[in-house]
């Protein structure tokens, strides 16, 4: 029998197993990888493509990652937090649209202000959005960095019951050549116990073609998810930006960025194989190697989806990399987009629903 077949037969892939996969570069080879993957994710979370409206609410941030382009010292961008009038209405927008879900993210910022002024936008949203076809509201995913225990409470509590904290490398080493040494590793870890601990549904996930990023460290990063036991995963490929103290790569990464684009396809897919029953994101990233990049990351077993509804008039200023797509032909008309996935795929663009990861109340 076919090597490859023979790998995904298996009950539990091994550490050698995953590298054996993500080290595929045949045509034929990737296309079984992608048919598991599929039949993985029909099995366990659907044929359903949840969405989330992306609200990108704050480009103000107190760290320093080498790779972002919202980093503190990029002195080249101008800076804004939407007021909660601008939020809120995103939010019913999103509501209006049929989305079940929203994000919200920002850059870190680490005070009592911002967490009062997150716990009381929540609030109102929740208040805003309640209706017969959403009876608790939208629900609300955050992605706004490492915060205090107490912090995260207070937006749990306020309504929020999805974050989304990536580890972006889950190699040490790796992790200390991407951040300054005042952002650790073990804080980023210590964050996502927070989060679980609380009760929220827990994502993670990583960059994909860092500089010297090896197949093991990959590897380590798909079976760190696993160990870690998140619900959810949002990774992406790295896409250089000339204002990072990164942006020497950016030559080398020319010449790289369609295997990067292609490793990305497979570590959404090997990670469908391995963790099954989690929620997986079609990033925005891949849109900005390949037009319809995030339709192919659906294709790969992601099964989320995050729509951009940021204030067009801001999304210039959230450019956390090159290239990053300032229009949306995918929030912009939802039902051709809907239509499309149907016919092309037979996928269901799942309206009016918070679409949880079943493996949140698997455990
Ligand atoms: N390329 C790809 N992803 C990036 N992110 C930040 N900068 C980049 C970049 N240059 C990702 C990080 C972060 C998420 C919000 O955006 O993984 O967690």
């Amino acid at each position: 029998m076919n090597p490859i077949i023979n790998i995904l037969n298996k009950d539990k892939l091994s550490k050698e197993d995953i590298v054996q996969l993500l080290s595929l570069t045949e045509k034929d080879e990737i296309e079984i990888i992608r048919q598991k993957a599929i039949e993985t994710m029909l099995q366990y979370t659907g044929d359903k493509i949840n969405l989330r409206g992306l609200i990108e609410f704050s480009n103000i941030c107190r760290c320093n990652c080498f790779y972002c382009g919202i980093r503190e010292n990029n002195e080249n961008i101008d800076r804004y937090i939407l007021s909660k009038a601008e939020i809120l209405q995103q939010a019913i927008l999103s509501a209006r649209l049929g989305f079940g879900s929203i994000v919200l993210q920002s850059g870190e910022m680490q005070n009592e202000r911002f967490a009062g002024f997150v716990a009381d936008i929540i609030r109102r949203i929740k208040n805003e959005t309640t209706s017969r076809k959403l009876p608790d509201g939208l629900g609300i995913t955050l992605c706004c960095g490492e915060q205090k225990e107490d912090v995260y409470q207070e937006w749990f509590d306020a309504g929020a019951h999805r974050y989304l904290l990536r580890i972006e490398s889950s190699n040490k080493e790796l992790f200390s050549k991407l951040h300054p040494d005042e952002q650790t590793y073990e804080s980023r870890i210590e964050s996502l116990k927070k989060l679980k601990n609380i009760g929220y549904q827990t994502g993670t996930g990583v960059i994909i073609g860092i500089p010297r990023q090896s197949l093991e460290q990959l590897t380590s990063d798909v079976l760190f998810f696993k160990n870690m036991d998140v619900d959810m995963i949002g990774m992406g490929p790295y896409i250089p930006h000339h204002d990072t103290p990164m942006d020497f790569y950016i030559e080398e990464w020319e010449q790289r960025k369609e295997e990067i684009f292609k490793m990305s396809l497979k570590m959404i897919a090997v990670t469908r194989i391995f963790l099954k029953d989690v929620n997986i994101a079609s990033t925005t990233a891949l849109e900005s190697i390949s037009q319809y990049g995030r339709e192919a990351g659906l294709q790969f077993g992601a099964n989320v989806l995050m729509p951009m509804m940021t204030p067009t008039n801001r999304r210039e200023s959230y450019k956390l990399y090159e290239n990053k797509k300032l229009e949306d032909y995918i929030s912009k008309d939802i039902h051709a987009f809907q239509i499309k996935m149907y016919d092309n795929y037979e996928r269901i663009v799942n309206f009016e629903d918070w679409g949880d990861a079943p493996h949140y109340f698997n455990k």
